[in-house]
């Protein structure tokens, strides 16, 4: 059982870089904060989670439409979109080592609630109240500069931009900024019947102040969202069962009931008119946004529509009404999710007299479906048959990995740790040393470690069966 401390999440940063799951973003260099790369298994875990989450948001479900809209965006989308003035942390610096505070978060602390709607002077007046109580995480000294909103979205230019008059543009504060500006495309092209769905997977870029806890708070972020369109103030159902549907969307990929809870919002961003977290007990920060469910009324197409100037109201086609739909927003940090999904999967068991690391992934999530060996490496005969298997598996499940390092037992140990649900073994008997056991191989276990012995023309039935539970 995963332990929530702060050894477990070490363990599962060491077993991400040693393994290739995640690595350090520029990491010759220094590292830059708050920016990681995922390594070929990482890459894989996150392409099993992003098809598993399209494939239940987008194919699962009628009238949803998946969209990939381009990252930069007219710099007056972030004016309506209320960004460029609402989206900010407030920080204070101290003045001794001149490490940044989150003033919001260090108030929560001593338990006093800085409302997100408080206006900076209002903020620090609250902060001025409570400075004596407030130490410099780093130095320890209570010695702060005011209050100052920092806002979190990433600057950059395009084409001649040294030239006079030329205007900054930025990059997403967050992904479904693109489907609010396609809405009118797609009602357009696609006359969906309301309500439907818009859904993207689409990178975020957020100034965070301080990105800590590994993959959890990143500056370069990958968020998956639907947006559910619906007529205005029929919120409360439709927002009910998206909130169970998301659920029982992490119940169905293996996470663990135990590690997950609701959260409603007490202060409200500015967009939302309720808002609800999936919260997961990461280990080292214990229960923590996963997810996030937002009521946002009419908010983002009515800001749209008065900035762009384009009328955005859709028509019903049978009652001829006209209005501004609502929306309903799921949004999940693939990161964050992907953090979830191994410490959820992380344990350390005993097993054949020793203790090993495995990540027990849904079979549909793990990286490699299965790894084929030959029991030894320098008989051409079983290389040759094993080779035989593996790429025959290969056709139809990509995702099959060939290993002959080391003995048996350490490989078994290196696939445990990158949660391979299977390991298939080529022996002498497969070659007919035991007549009756001819074309058959050893198949393992991940979870119990018990091994059986399988017709090789049973064998891509066996890991398709698990891969469709
Ligand atoms: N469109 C709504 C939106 O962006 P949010 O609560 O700011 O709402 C949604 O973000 C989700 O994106 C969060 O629940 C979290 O999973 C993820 N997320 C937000 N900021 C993040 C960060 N700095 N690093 C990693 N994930 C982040």
């Amino acid at each position: 059982m995963a332990e929530s401390d702060n050894t477990l999440m070490e363990k599962i940063v060491s077993l991400c870089k040693r393994r290739g799951f995640v690595y350090p973003g520029s990491e010759i260099y220094g590292g830059l904060a708050g920016i990681y790369d995922f390594g070929p298994r990482g890459v894989e875990l996150l392409n099993n989670l992003k098809a598993a989450w399209w494939r239940a948001n987008v194919y699962d479900k009628e009238n949803h439409f998946g969209l990939d809209s381009g990252m930069f965006k007219n710099p007056r989308v972030w004016e309506a979109s209320g960004h460029t003035s609402g989206f900010s942390d407030p920080l204070a610096e101290c003045r001794k080592c001149n490490a940044r505070i989150r003033v919001d978060k260090e108030l929560g602390k001593i338990g006093v609630t800085a409302d997100e709607k408080m206006s900076e002077q209002a903020l620090n007046e609250l902060f001025d109240a409570h400075r004596a109580k407030i130490a410099c995480p780093n130095c320890g000294k209570k010695d702060f500069t005011p209050v100052r909103a920092f806002n979190l979205l990433v600057k950059t230019n395009l084409g001649d931009f040294t030239s006079e008059g030329s205007e900054p543009v930025y990059l997403p504060g967050e992904a479904c900024q693109g489907i609010y500006l396609d809405y009118k495309n797609i009602v357009d092209s696609m006359q969906p019947k309301i309500p439907f769905g818009i859904v993207q997977i689409g990178k975020a870029f957020r100034n965070e102040i301080s990105p800590r806890n590994f993959l959890f708070r990143l500056r370069e972020l990958e968020q998956a969202d639907t947006q559910f369109f619906i007529k205005p103030h029929q919120n409360k159902e439709a927002y009910e069962k998206i909130k169970q549907d998301r659920w029982n969307w992490y119940l169905s990929i293996g996470i663990r009931e135990e590690n997950l809870r609701w959260k409603q919002h007490e202060n409200l961003v500015f967009y939302a008119k309720d808002a609800w977290d999936i919260e997961y007990n990461f280990p080292s920060l214990g229960f923590d946004e996963l997810e996030g469910i937002h009521d946002r009324t009419d908010y983002d197409l009515s800001q749209h529509m008065k900035f762009s100037g384009v009328d955005l109201q859709y028509v019903d086609q049978e009652s001829g009404e006209k209005f501004i739909p609502w929306i309903l927003e799921t949004s999940v940090g693939l990161s964050r999710m992907f953090l979830a999904v191994i410490s959820d999967a992380y344990y350390e068991d005993e097993l054949g007299g020793g203790t090993r690391v495995v990540l027990r992934f849904h079979p549909r999530l793990a990286p490699v479906k299965a790894a084929v060996f030959p029991l030894l490496k320098n008989k051409p005969e079983l290389v040759a048959k094993a080779r035989e298997v593996y790429l025959a598996l290969k056709k139809d499940i990509p995702q099959i990995m060939w290993d002959d390092n080391g003995n048996v037992g350490k490989r078994y140990r290196r696939q445990d740790e990158i949660g391979t649900p299977w390991c298939i073994t080529i022996d002498f008997d497969t070659l007919g040393e035991t007549p009756d056991l001819k074309d058959t191989v050893t198949l393992r276990d991940r979870d119990t470690g018990q091994q059986e012995r399988v017709a090789i023309s049973d064998l891509k039935a066996r890991i398709q069966d698990s891969l469709a539970q």
